[in-house]
């Protein structure tokens, strides 16, 4: 029999990743691929109406997007145009490698890696991210993934990082989540977990903290900062 205590609920943490934005800056790609469609079907929209998809699920993203162009398609149809846009998204995702990780994210996940009470999540709304943390290397230090294929309810609904933290057991107040998107913000201060903004404060304001991403910084000082919070 082991001498040492088993660790209380209380004492197991977890950091829960978004994956675009926040690892990998994917909402170029994500542009671009959409962007192909919209002037597929005669229209086009702006990289600030862009801003908007930041977080979207896929399905609700097209919805946005026709919603702009003044266009509406049967579920059938519109089901082909996602898929057409995804295959056209994948040639540049699958074009990607560990040079597109985010300044600083391998740092940040080395530190956490090294302290024992802390998981490491990912609670994505996109589909490929496993694909993506696979073509960037990155896959080792995920404790568990949640992708945007094991959620009824897109960001900000808390599920998918509800579901995170209770497979990584882990309570919902002792998890720290980095998002880049004010409605993946809003899904972890649904969920009461504490919410690091990466980006901008404008438009990440009601984060616990906003960050514009992780270059200057370490994870200690991270958590002193949220610490200081409660
Ligand atoms: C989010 C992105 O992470 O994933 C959104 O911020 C995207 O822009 C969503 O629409 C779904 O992604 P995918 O890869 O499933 O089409
Ligand atoms: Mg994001």
């Amino acid at each position: 029999m082991s001498n040492s205590l088993p660790m209380k609920d209380d004492q197991r943490k977890a950091c829960i990743f978004d994956l675009d934005g926040v690892i990998v800056d994917t909402a170029k790609y994500h542009f671009v691929a959409w962007r192909n469609l919209a002037n597929s079907l005669g229209f086009d929209f702006t990289e600030k109406e862009n801003e908007k998809l930041k977080g979207v699920s896929r399905i609700d993203s097209l919805n946005l997007i026709l919603e702009w162009g003044g266009m509406n398609f049967s579920e059938k149809i519109k089901a082909d145009l996602a898929l057409n846009k995804n295959e056209d998204y994948l040639t540049y995702i699958k074009k990607m490698d560990e040079s597109e990780i985010l300044p600083n994210v391998v740092g940040i996940l080395e530190e956490l890696k090294k302290l024992p009470n802390y998981k490491i999540g990912l609670g994505s709304a996109s589909k490929n991210a496993k694909l993506i943390l696979d073509q960037v290397g990155l896959m080792k230090y995920f404790d568990f993934i949640v992708d945007g294929s094991m959620v009824t309810n897109g960001k900000p609904h808390p599920e998918g990082f509800l579901l995170a933290a209770s497979e990584m057991d882990v309570l919902p107040k002792n998890c720290i989540v980095f998002e880049d998107a004010p409605k993946g913000v809003e899904a972890a201060l649904a969920a009461e977990m504490f919410a690091v903004g990466i980006g901008r404060e404008d438009d990440l304001g009601d984060a616990h903290l906003v960050m514009a991403d992780f270059s200057k910084t370490t994870f200690e000082k991270i958590e002193e900062k949220l610490l200081a919070l409660v």
